[in-house]
């Protein structure tokens, strides 16, 4: 072995934690990792941000050149493929399908949850929470959100950083687009509406050890382009919350999903739905049916796969 082999291994050794896949790396006021775990490259975007990227992957192919990958065959390839269509069919993929973060324009800490009415562009700013609220997940709730959108607010173009617990909740129906949690922390997405239809078009989800978008009003939620790796659920109906009911409608269209669990998880007894077209989830996780409860109690799991009445699929596959 070469010695400068052997250095290397040692200096792994006594690093503290490295950064995981699409983790942050590095930019001015990060004090976390600086390394990323095996297999994976930090990559510089701008001084406030550099991230861990798939080591020669057809996603850093995506990045700096885009034409180049013609002789590889993997399913890698596939994907970088679709991504780069799609993003330049789209205007850049502001509200087209992408497996790319942007980079960030800069960020910015608050030491609460904004507030929005109307609509806020935060031109790919990261936001995060500072002091961070991520660590205290036992009692967290809206104030540990980091936006909060009144009824029929639109939030789009932002990335959410890792320091707060419950990413953005919607008090009514809201639009989300082209926004990117890039580790979510309780959930990234909690919906309080009382009917309606709330719309996440574009963007994506990085490391939910749990769910996505937990769903805990009613009508209706579409998503449409978005991008979820390594997470628990993307959307889950509120499973045992006080006052539970339903229905609750899930559409999900043009959705990649990896490295992760079903898209949906709904209470059939409620009435809940969800429809899945033209999506892919690697392992062939598509939804979960429960029978949900009003007075707090687990929610027994009563199927899973499509069932044709409450959750159907349309064009699905595995290969992404
Ligand atoms: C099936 O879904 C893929 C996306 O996963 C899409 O690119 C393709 O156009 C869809 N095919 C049809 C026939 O709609
Ligand atoms: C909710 O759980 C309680 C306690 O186990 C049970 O008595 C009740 O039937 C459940 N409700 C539904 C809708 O399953
Ligand atoms: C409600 O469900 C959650 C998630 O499965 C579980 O952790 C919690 O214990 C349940 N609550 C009760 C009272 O059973």
């Amino acid at each position: 072995m070469k010695q400068s082999t052997l250095l290397l291994l040692a200096g792994a050794a006594l690093a503290s934690a490295q950064s995981p896949l699409y983790g942050q790396c590095g930019g001015v006021g990060w004090t976390g990792p600086t390394t990323c775990v095996s297999g994976a490259t930090c990559v510089y975007s701008n001084d406030y941000y550099s991230q861990c990227i798939a080591s020669g992957s057809g996603v850093t192919t995506a990045k700096t050149t885009t034409k180049t990958s013609t002789t590889k065959t993997s399913t890698t390839k596939t994907t970088t493929t679709k991504t780069t269509t799609t993003a330049a069919g789209s205007g850049g993929g502001a509200t087209g399908l992408t497996t790319v973060v942007p980079a960030s324009a800069g960020s910015t800490t608050l030491p609460s949850a904004k507030v929005i009415s109307g609509t806020f562009d935060g031109g790919m700013v990261k936001y995060d929470r500072n002091p961070k609220v991520c660590e205290e997940q036992s009692e967290t709730g809206e104030e540990d959100a980091m936006f909060i959108l009144e009824a029929g607010a639109t939030i789009k173009n932002v990335l959410i950083g890792p320091n707060q617990a419950e990413g953005i909740h919607c008090r009514g129906t809201c639009t989300i687009q082209n926004v990117w949690w890039l580790d979510v922390c309780e959930d990234a997405l909690t919906l309080l509406q009382a009917s309606g239809t709330s719309y996440v078009i574009g963007g994506g989800a990085l490391h939910a050890a749990d769910k996505i978008v937990q769903f805990n009003g009613r009508g209706t939620v579409s998503i449409k382009n978005f991008y979820a790796n390594d997470y628990g659920k993307v959307v889950r109906s509120c499973g045992n919350c006080s006052g539970n009911g339903g229905p609750r409608n899930i559409i999900i269209d043009n959705v990649v999903a990896v490295d992760g669990g079903v898209l949906c998880g709904i209470n059939t007894n409620y009435g809940d739905t969800c429809k899945i077209t033209n999506s892919c989830q690697d392992d062939g996780k598509y939804c979960d049916r429960y029978t949900g409860n009003s007075s707090g109690a687990e929610p027994p799991k009563i199927g899973s796969g499509p069932d044709g009445t409450y959750c159907t699929t349309s064009n699905v596959s595995t290969s992404c």
